[in-house]
């Protein structure tokens, strides 16, 4: 495979000569294309001995080859490690002042991005709308590992290990090269995404069913029962999938905007979503249960406001019914046919008995879904918020795969690289 290695002016480039080498030694062709401002940390003549090729950094040498052009459009993977601040902000805002962002403007394959930079950069709300933007393309964000970072201060902003990258970069391959081409034609009411910017298309011919948002359990014609859920994350996964060329359903209780390319089913309660779902089933090759129903609801619906008595200060006594369970129900239809590959999430807080990932492992075992998507709940955490961190599992697997804080674009680039192997 023909790989692009971009590599921006962080200490952390050093790590990027390890991943070279793990490129070239699994016979992957490899163009090095390092930063200006790179070349402070390791010199072109690192990366041209490494890389058997020449290096350069800007649009102007070996012009006949028309390099910044070609690199790009013959490029079966492009990976940037590391991704500095500067770096991401020139590439979400479409720049090409240097060879690499004319790259990473002219590819046409996947590409993964690494930030690397100290804890406050990363941590900016710049860097983190311009991670977002890039994410929303289909662009592939690896989070930054949290650690030591260049001098005795540790956070998140650490470029993950090489070998790490490596298993990114491979899965992503594997899974590119096994989607269909984009031309297959998609069944159902949702039209594939135009590619977005046209970056990625690993999802192209897949039919994703996505739900999102908090269920509403009418109590009367204005009173319901509800949560904190705003639907961002599902909302995230949907754009994402869309930018990755799936054909996108989005099942959703709340109003955000629309994400390019996504239908959307309005619905409110859980027996409205689990109808919804289950008509989609069919139709689906990836189903993502990521909305917040809610487990009981109000076991009488009175037609009329619930006044409040006039002669005295009693309060009406609500009785409770359950509500079904979608995802379980869902994983029933399946049984044990081929179907889609089923994702959860999980709202969980640690206790006296069991910590989050234990209860979390339990879930996953009780509802029989593919991957379980864990959050970890507390009175700040998650609910309404722009940032996420999450713990992914995999159902018959001990492997946990960590991703965030970050933006919740991030996260679902995250979770769709991880289902894009189950596919
Ligand atoms: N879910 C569902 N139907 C329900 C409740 C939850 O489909 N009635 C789905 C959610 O969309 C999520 C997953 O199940 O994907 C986990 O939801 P959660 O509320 O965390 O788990 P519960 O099974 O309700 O377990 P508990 O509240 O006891 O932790």
């Amino acid at each position: 495979m023909r790989v692009v290695l971009g590599v921006a002016g962080g200490i952390a480039a050093y790590k990027a000569a390890s991943l070279l080498r793990l490129f070239t030694e699994a016979g992957h062709d490899v163009t090095v294309v390092p930063t200006a401002a790179s070349l402070h940390f390791v010199g072109a003549a690192t990366w041209s001995a490494l890389s058997g090729k020449p290096v350069h950094t800007d649009v102007w040498s070996d012009i006949t080859e028309v390099p910044h052009v070609r690199l790009g459009q013959s490029a079966d993977l492009v990976v940037v490690a590391p991704a500095t601040a500067d770096l991401l902000a020139r590439a979400a805002t479409g720049q090409a002042d240097d060879l690499l962002t004319n790259v990473l403007l002219t590819a046409r394959c996947p590409v993964v991005m690494a930030p690397a930079m100290h804890t406050e950069m990363w941590e900016h709300p710049a860097t983190q709308a311009n991670v977002a933007t890039l994410s929303e393309r289909g662009v592939h964000i690896v989070p930054p590992a949290s650690g030591r970072l260049t001098g005795k201060d540790t956070g998140p902003g650490r470029l993950p290990e090489p070998d790490e990258l490596y298993a990114v970069c491979s899965r992503i391959l594997a899974a590119h090269q096994g989607a269909p081409a984009p031309s297959v034609a998609t069944t159902g009411a949702a039209e594939p995404a135009e590619g977005a910017e046209g970056v990625v298309d690993s999802l192209t011919g897949q039919r994703v069913l996505i739900s999102a948002g908090g269920t509403r359990e009418p109590l009367d014609p204005v009173r319901f029962l509800g949560n904190r859920s705003s639907g961002k994350q599902g909302y995230a996964l949907a754009e994402v999938a869309a930018a990755r060329g799936a054909a996108v359903t989005l099942v959703s209780t709340v109003a955000l905007p629309v994400p390019e390319g996504v239908r959307v089913v309005s619905v409110e309660t859980a027996e409205q979503m689990r109808r919804a779902m289950l008509e989609g089933f069919d139709d689906a090759d990836v189903i993502v249960m990521a909305a917040a129903v809610a487990d009981f609801r109000p076991a009488d619906y009175a037609a009329h406001k619930i006044k409040k008595p006039a002669d005295s200060e009693d309060a009406p006594e609500l009785r409770l019914v359950r509500n079904p369970d979608i995802l379980a129900e869902l994983v029933r239809h399946r049984g044990d046919a081929a179907g889609p590959v089923i994702v959860g999430f999980a709202a969980e807080t640690g206790d006296a008995d069991a910590g989050v990932l234990d209860h979390a492992r339990a879930k996953l075992a009780r509802k029989g879904c593919d991957v379980l998507v864990v959050n970890e709940v507390g009175t700040d955490k998650t609910f309404g918020k722009d940032d996420n961190t999450v713990h992914l599992l995999l159902q018959g697997s001990s492997r946990v795969v960590d991703a965030g804080p970050a933006p919740k674009q991030v996260i679902a680039g995250a979770i769709w690289d991880l289902v894009e192997t189950l596919l």
